[in-house]
């Protein structure tokens, strides 16, 4: 008979702490470093045990049985709080119904009407900057991605007081989200500035998106041109009655802006800060542009010939995948590889982790675009970046078009001086694995002051 063994305990945890205090001093350090415990891994983050997989093939079991491995554990649990039970947050019993309704949106036929949307919202939005404006690209970059996002969940581009109002709110989700998971529920209760904040914020995004469902069935349905219009027309097969009511409208409409907003933003942000410190890679990456694109910006059909501006990104997610930890609870007594886990167990998976193993990817700090050259049909997406199985992201196809559109796009259009104070790398990764402030410069391209009179810079 097999022998089934206990989880080994990661060491270093404090009797009252647990690991938390490396998890917080150092998360990305940490996680790389418990691969060499065993294919499963247990830590404590305050009182909380959570088995952290290490290991791809165990991954991937994981993924597959979503039943077994399903959504749960402290992330879930307060992104419920934002995002209620839609298509991302959900548990495995009611996801199949809600991925078959959704899952049309994101079918292939209609991905080049949302490249259509893309190019028209980077251009307005890229057109609109002016030339030796400073401006933090981390911000600029996600307002674009909120833009397109919106755009292909409503149909329109939001007005820009709500555009402005959801984006601080979020902030102040993300921003709070990963210190508000760990504290135990107690502590989350007290009536502390931060965590009034974090609380009027929820609430606000829920109404300020209850609004704009509200207005949308009114003035918007029929067209079934973009996500809400479909899920409002769509019926209830047996009672024919509308398959959703506004309260779970309103829980896609969150899940939508918030899983598909600061996740292509994130790539975009470390795509270009990894070009700006790796010049050779800059230069092959505007050599493209420049030859693909000649000054303009960048549409379905040029997809085809923007490879470089594709590795480039793929890279940047395997090195800073935006889902970095993701938790889930088990839901019966279960075997994972040679080891027994019991009902309730917290277990987390890391893209993060995975994308740093060695063995899949050699000399895995190393930033190199080339890993990604595509032969054969070699996947062209780091494992597990976009989860795995029945859960795995619905908007994969939608973020990697998005993600090439905007990278090519930035770089046609403007020459980008990345302040180096402002070149940031993850303090306490939040929600998702994003780079901080990126303050530059921007000079119209073929325009831009010659590099000795900007000694202080670092050029994109
Ligand atoms: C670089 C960009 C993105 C990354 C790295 C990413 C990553 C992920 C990951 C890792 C998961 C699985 C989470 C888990 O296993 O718990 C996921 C799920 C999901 N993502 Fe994405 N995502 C990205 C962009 C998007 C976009 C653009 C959208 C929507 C427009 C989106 C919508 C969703 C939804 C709705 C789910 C839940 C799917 C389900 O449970 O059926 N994501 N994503």
């Amino acid at each position: 008979m097999e022998s089934v063994s206990s989880v080994p305990r990661a060491p270093g945890a404090t009797a009252l702490l647990g690991h938390l205090p490396s998890f917080l001093r150092a998360p990305l350090a940490f996680l790389r470093g418990l691969p060499a415990h065993g294919p499963l891994v247990e830590i404590r983050l305050g009182r909380k045990p959570i088995v952290v997989v290490c290991d791809p093939a165990l991954t991937r079991s994981v993924l597959v049985q979503d039943r077994v491995f399903d959504k749960g554990g402290p992330l879930f649990e307060r992104l419920r709080e934002a995002g209620g039970q839609g298509l991302a947050t959900c548990p495995s019993g009611e996801h199949r119904r809600q991925r078959r309704l959704i899952q049309p949106a994101f079918h292939q036929g209609r991905f080049p009407g949302y490249a259509g949307i893309m190019t028209e919202r980077m251009d307005a939005i890229l057109g609109s900057w002016h030339d030796g404006q400073t401006l933090d690209l981390s911000v600029e970059i996600r307002k674009i991605a909120a833009d397109v996002v919106i755009s292909a969940v409503f149909g329109t581009s939001l007005e820009n007081g709500i555009h402005t109002r959801l984006a601080t709110d979020f902030d102040t989700l993300l921003s709070g989200f990963t210190r508000h998971s760990l504290l135990p529920k107690p502590l989350r209760k007290v009536p502390t500035p931060g965590n009034v904040r974090y609380d009027r914020a929820t609430k606000r995004v829920r109404r300020t998106m209850t609004g704009l469902v509200a207005e949308y069935r009114t003035h918007g349905a029929g067209d079934e041109t973009n996500l809400l219009s479909m899920l409002i027309s769509a019926r209830d097969p047996e009672s024919d009655s509308p398959a959703l009511t506004d309260e779970e409208l309103v829980d896609q409409a969150v899940t939508m802006y918030s899983a598909g907003t600061e996740t292509t933003a994130g790539s975009v942000g470390w795509a270009l800060y990894l070009a700006a410190v790796h010049p050779e890679v800059l230069g092959r990456l505007t050599a493209e542009v420049e030859e693909v694109l000649g000054g303009r910006t960048a549409g379905w059909d040029d997809l085809p010939r923007l490879t470089y501006t594709r590795q480039v990104l793929s890279e940047a997610l395997r090195m800073y995948p935006p889902g970095w930890f993701l938790t889930r609870q088990v839901m019966a007594d279960t075997r994972l590889g040679p080891y027994s886990l019991a009902e309730g167990t917290t277990m987390a998976y890391s893209p993060y982790l995975i994308s740093h193993l060695p063995a899949l990817y050699p000399d895995p700090e190393r930033f190199d675009p080339d890993r990604w050259i595509q032969r054969g049909r070699q996947p062209q997406v780091p494992v597990t970046v976009f989860g795995g199985g029945a859960r795995k992201c619905v908007g994969d196809e939608f973020s990697l078009i998005e993600g090439v559109l905007l990278l090519a796009s930035l770089l046609s259009h403007w020459h980008v001086d990345l302040h180096p104070g402002s070149l940031t790398l993850p303090r306490l990764p939040q929600l998702t694995l994003n780079p901080g402030r990126m303050v530059a410069t921007i000079t119209t391209r073929g325009r831009r002051a010659p590099r000795a009179d900007r000694p202080d810079q670092v050029a994109l």
